[in-house]
């Protein structure tokens, strides 16, 4: 059954932890895996801004022997000038994998039913599966059991928040995601997580309460208005400073560890003081988003 990546509830718990695993072997003995994705093509698209996610796939596919194609749609969505089902329908015909980051979900599903290759998703509206991993990988390397971790994400509670929930509840993972009122995790993908942490015991909550995460181990932020929000971050600021990370919440909740997917917003979500300091894990994350998608394609293309 050929497989996809368009959100992390398409495996299990032991597949992700395979996946992790992966990762942390291609990172830790690249010379094995350098003819991993040899002879393969992957068109990497893109209707938004990156720096990471571009640069992470296309260094990462050079690493395994194979060929990054990049795409630039960021003057406009995918299905203008020509279907989606166009567009997946053409790139099969020449690509082993397609790697897409869209305003809008739908996209990425019109993409999956109609591609005959692996579809993964580098972020859309809703989800951000390759950053969860990558955040989760970066974890394990610094806590042995992730079913033992407290995770609390503050700030927005946008795509990156809803894949930490779900990922988190596949993996045991306690997350608490701390936003102003209005401004929470969508209703239904919260749900969606809560579901399934009743497998795994994950305790998942949202709150507007700092105190709430007193005794968490990794404190985690993210930008206050996504790419394609227009609302202007001056009309923002007074609703979310409460949330940013800073030393005084570090030292009000004992929390060790901090992420960040970037780009950061230095003084808004997260001091320099923290984003710099002992508890930031921030530069290892964005070096994990290259050897775990690496380990993503390497495992869909070669299984496909
Ligand atoms: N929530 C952010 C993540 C950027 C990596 C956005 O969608 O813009």
């Amino acid at each position: 059954m050929r497989r996809h990546l368009l959100d992390t509830t398409e495996f299990n718990k032991d597949e992700l932890h395979a996946l992790i695993a992966l990762g942390r072997e291609m990172k830790a003995n690249p010379a094995a895996f350098r003819t991993g994705l040899a002879g393969k093509n992957i068109v990497t698209l893109f209707e938004k801004q990156s720096l990471r996610t571009r640069v992470t796939f296309d260094i990462g596919i050079n690493r395994l022997g194979g060929h990054a194609v990049y795409l630039d749609q960021q003057n406009g969505a995918m299905g203008q000038r020509e279907s989606v089902k166009d567009f997946a329908a053409n790139l099969s015909r020449w690509c082993d994998g397609i790697v897409a980051r869209v305003f809008d979900h739908k996209t990425l599903q019109g993409l999956r039913e109609h591609a005959t290759v692996p579809v993964v998703n580098s972020l859309c509206n809703l989800y951000h599966p390759c950053q969860a991993l990558a955040d989760f990988m970066t974890i394990a390397e610094n806590y042995d059991d992730l079913s033992k971790v407290k995770l609390a994400y503050l700030g927005d509670g946008n795509n990156v928040a809803h894949s930490l929930l779900i990922t988190g509840a596949i993996f045991g993972t306690d997350v608490t995601v701390v936003s102003p009122k209005g401004s929470g995790p969508d209703a239904q993908i919260f749900n969606l997580a809560a579901d399934l942490a009743r497998k795994t015991g994950a305790k998942l909550a949202v709150t507007d309460n700092c105190d709430d995460i007193r005794g968490f181990d990794v404190a985690y932020t993210d930008t206050w208005v996504s790419i394609g929000d227009n609302t202007p971050m001056e009309a923002v600021i007074d609703k979310f400073m409460p949330y940013q990370i800073n030393q005084a919440l570090l030292d009000s909740t004992g929390i060790r560890h901090v992420l960040h997917c970037q780009p950061a917003h230095r003084e808004l979500e997260i001091t320099s003081e923290v984003m710099d300091g002992p508890a930031s894990l921030i530069m290892d994350e964005a070096e994990n988003r290259m050897h775990i998608q690496n380990a993503i394609l390497y495992t869909l293309i070669n299984q496909a």
